[in-house]
């Protein structure tokens, strides 16, 4: 028989109610790279492995931060930084933590980081179908400057549209 996860689980069931509230957000580092691979397939449907990840977050001039729900990992963004600007590489929330201010909270707290480290001006790329990440930049103040037509191309649908957006932090 399959319970709940209220049932099983009285701190996923906190964590529910509780929404953004619930889950801390800090620094990741290479001890994270494990559960950010899982996360991000889960998220994407295409994966970057855990060596992937462990190689990117060695990096000197890539910042990354994580929401915790416990020990469980339930949101991630990662930037790579060059000079004045930085790029979002990836950001992701589990499927069951959405909706609920989790990823407005994480990336809130990943752009004070980075205006900390210096940085000016941040771009990202989001497909323009992507309704929920869309709401999301726009109410963090990200602008459009670009557009890249046919940029993500995937199996038996047609090609979206990658619209380059910029937040400047100074
Ligand atoms: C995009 C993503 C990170 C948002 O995470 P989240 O924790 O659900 O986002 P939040 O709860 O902080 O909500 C952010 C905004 O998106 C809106 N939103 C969230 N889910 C939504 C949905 N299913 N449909 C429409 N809008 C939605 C919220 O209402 C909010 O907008 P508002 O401030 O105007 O009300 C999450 O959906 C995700 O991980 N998606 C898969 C990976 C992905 O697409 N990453 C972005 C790549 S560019």
């Amino acid at each position: 028989m399959i319970f709940p996860f209220f049932v099983t689980s009285p701190w996923a069931w906190l964590s529910w109610l509780l929404g953004a509230s619930a889950s801390s957000v800090s620094p990741a580092g290479t001890r994270d790279a494990e559960q950010f691979a899982a996360l991000h397939a889960a998220a994407f449907g295409r994966g970057w492995s855990a060596e992937e990840f462990e190689r990117l977050l060695i990096e000197h001039n890539v910042v990354a931060d994580r929401a915790m729900s416990g020990e469980r990992l339930v949101g991630f963004v990662i930037s790579r930084l060059a000079a004045d600007q930085a790029e979002i590489l990836s950001i992701a929330v589990a499927a069951s933590f959405r909706g609920r201010g989790l990823a407005r909270k994480l990336l809130d707290v990943h752009l004070r980081r980075l205006a900390l480290y210096g940085i000016g001006s941040v771009f990202l790329e989001v497909d323009e179908r992507n309704i929920p990440a869309r709401r999301l930049y726009s109410g963090l103040r990200f602008h459009e400057v670009g557009r890249r037509d046919s940029y993500y191309v995937g199996a038996g649908q047609e090609a979206g549209t990658a619209l380059v957006l910029r937040r400047d932090l100074a």
